[in-house]
């Protein structure tokens, strides 16, 4: 007997994939470094210090503010702020990521400031048209220093005011955390690596009376040099000293540098973590 097997002449049905929503979660924005700079370094430092430095100046209302490497812009939105509507404020800095991150800041303020993209070395800007030229904490970093002071002067009109501000040499007392890890790394690393740490910036200058000279130089009168130290309250001293912070070094290296830096800064230590003094001038001088 054969046996057939009746095969179903119903269609075959497909039956719909049942699609689920798909759901895009939000990915975590990643702070750029600008950004961080302006959440975690400005309202621990740069804004205290620019506190200090336009309390060596005096903002008369309807006067015009040059800010050179102002960053995201603390100095140029509190200059903005003293001067109310009447002023005209502009920043200038080289990083177009820095000054995105100033000129959100400021819609955000309500600032009324123009943002410039340029080198300090070459302003963007014309002759004369600035009555006060402020510079906070870019100094060490210009490459050609003498030039950005010839421009800060030419773009000065007579009568007008500079206030510059930069970090001091490094030391025990100025620079209390530079100074520790500059003897930690020469002692553990090499003196090149300690020499290094005691630049603080690339083109680093410290030096009071050769920037005396230098700002002299370039014309300007009624020069002052002012010491100024400031305690930088940094939070717990575990979140800023890792081991992480000397990648080219041998891990044994690592954790004696990473040791005594801790060890060093334990004098600093109070309830919230560590505040570590912080050294710099405050270079005033006119355009007569
Ligand atoms: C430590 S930040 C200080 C920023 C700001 N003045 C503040 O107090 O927050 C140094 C700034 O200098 C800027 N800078 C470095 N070299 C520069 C140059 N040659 N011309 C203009 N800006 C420069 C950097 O892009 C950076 O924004």
């Amino acid at each position: 007997m054969t046996v057939q097997r009746q095969l179903s002449q119903k269609p075959l049905r497909i039956r719909p994939i049942r699609k689920k929503p798909l759901i895009v979660r939000e990915q975590p924005k990643i702070a750029s470094q600008a950004e961080r700079y302006e959440r975690d370094k400005v309202p621990l430092m740069f804004e205290p210090i620019a506190h200090l430095l336009l309390g060596r100046i005096t903002l008369t209302p309807g006067e015009r503010v040059l800010d050179i490497a102002c960053g995201t812009g603390i100095v140029a939105r509190l200059a903005a702020l003293a001067l109310g509507h009447s002023g005209q404020v502009t920043g200038v800095d080289i990083s177009g990521d820095m000054l995105e991150v100033a000129r959100s800041n400021a819609l955000r303020s309500g600032a009324s400031i123009q943002w410039r993209l340029g080198d300090a070395a070459s302003l963007p800007v014309n002759d004369g048209v600035f009555d006060v030229v402020l510079s906070q904490q870019g100094f060490q970093y210009f490459s050609d220093q003498s030039a950005a002071l010839r421009e800060m002067y030419r773009v000065l009109s007579p009568g007008g005011r500079l206030a510059l501000c930069f970090a001091r040499a490094v030391g025990p007392e100025s620079q209390p955390y530079q100074w520790a890890k500059a003897s930690a790394l020469t002692l553990h690393a090499g003196s090149e690596a300690g020499r290094k740490a005691r630049q603080l910036a690339p083109f680093f200058h410290g030096d009071a009376k050769l920037i005396l000279k230098m700002v002299a130089q370039e014309g300007f009168s009624n020069i002052e040099v002012n010491n100024l130290t400031v305690k930088v309250q940094m939070g717990p001293l575990d979140s800023f000293i890792h081991e992480d912070l000397f990648p080219d070094l041998a891990n044994a290296a690592q954790t004696a540098v990473v040791g005594r830096l801790k060890r060093a800064m334990e004098p600093y230590m109070n309830g919230r973590g560590v505040e570590i003094p912080y050294g710099m001038h405050i270079v005033t001088a006119d355009k007569v």
